[in-house]
C-alpha cells in the first residue's frame, strides 16, 4: 500500500471501505473475542481501527464514526463493560475481550432502561451522538450506583452533541436511573 494515499485508493476502488485499506495492507492473525455475547474468531489486521472493523466488516452500524480522533464520543463501545472510544483503538486491543455495541443492548420487546427512557423522552435531534451516549449511559445505569444529575453530567461531559440536546439527554438518563432504583 506504500505510495497510495487514502483518496487515491478510493478513486481507484470507489466501492471499497476504509477497512479494506487496512485489510489489503496486511492480513491479520486470527484473534478471538466476544461481541454482543457471541464468541467470534476474526483475522483482521490487529492495527486496523476497531470502529472500521466493527462497522464495515462485522456490519455493526450502531457504532458511529464522528470526529475519528477520540474527542466526540460518538464511536463509544463497551470493552469488558468499560466505555471506550473505538475510533482510536487498534482492533487487536479487543483480543479476548467482551465487546458490546448498541446492537447488543436490549431488544425491541425488552429495551434497556436507557433505551426505554430515550424512546419516551425523544431527546435527540439528528441523533448522531446518541449511540455513544447510549453506551456510556448503559454503563452508568448498570453500575447500580445512585448517581446525581451532577454525576451524570460529569460522566457524559466527554460526549459532544452538536444539536445542543444535552439537557434532554441528561433528563432521559436520570429517568432511566430513577426507573432502575425504584424497581
Ligand atoms: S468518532 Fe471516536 S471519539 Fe469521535
Ligand atoms: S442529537 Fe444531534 S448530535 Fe446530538
Amino acid at each position: 500500500m506504500a505510495g497510495l494515499n487514502v483518496s487515491e485508493y478510493h478513486d481507484a476502488q470507489p466501492d471499497s471501505t476504509m477497512s479494506d485499506l487496512f485489510l489489503q495492507a496486511d492480513k491479520g492473525q486470527e484473534m478471538k473475542l466476544t461481541i454482543n455475547g457471541t464468541p467470534r474468531s476474526c483475522d483482521y489486521p490487529t492495527h486496523a481501527l476497531a470502529v472500521f472493523a466493527l462497522r464495515n466488516d462485522l456490519d455493526l452500524k450502531g457504532v458511529r464514526m464522528g470526529c475519528g480522533d477520540g474527542h466526540c464520543g460518538a464511536c463509544t463501545i463497551l470493552v469488558d463493560g468499560v466505555p471506550t472510544t473505538s475510533c482510536d483503538l487498534p482492533f487487536g486491543a479487543l483480543e479476548g475481550k467482551q465487546v458490546t455495541t448498541p446492537e447488543g443492548v436490549g431488544t425491541v420487546a425488552h429495551p434497556h432502561p436507557v433505551q426505554a427512557a430515550v424512546l419516551a423522552e425523544q431527546p435527540g435531534q439528528c441523533g448522531f451522538c446518541l449511540s455513544g451516549i447510549l453506551m456510556r449511559s448503559v454503563a452508568l445505569v448498570d453500575s447500580g450506583k445512585h448517581l446525581t444529575e451532577t454525576d451524570v453530567r460529569a460522566a457524559l461531559d466527554k460526549h459532544l452533541c452538536r444539536c445542543g440536546s444535552q439537557p434532554r439527554i441528561i433528563k432521559a438518563v436520570m429517568a432511566a436511573l430513577k426507573e432502575v432504583h425504584s424497581a
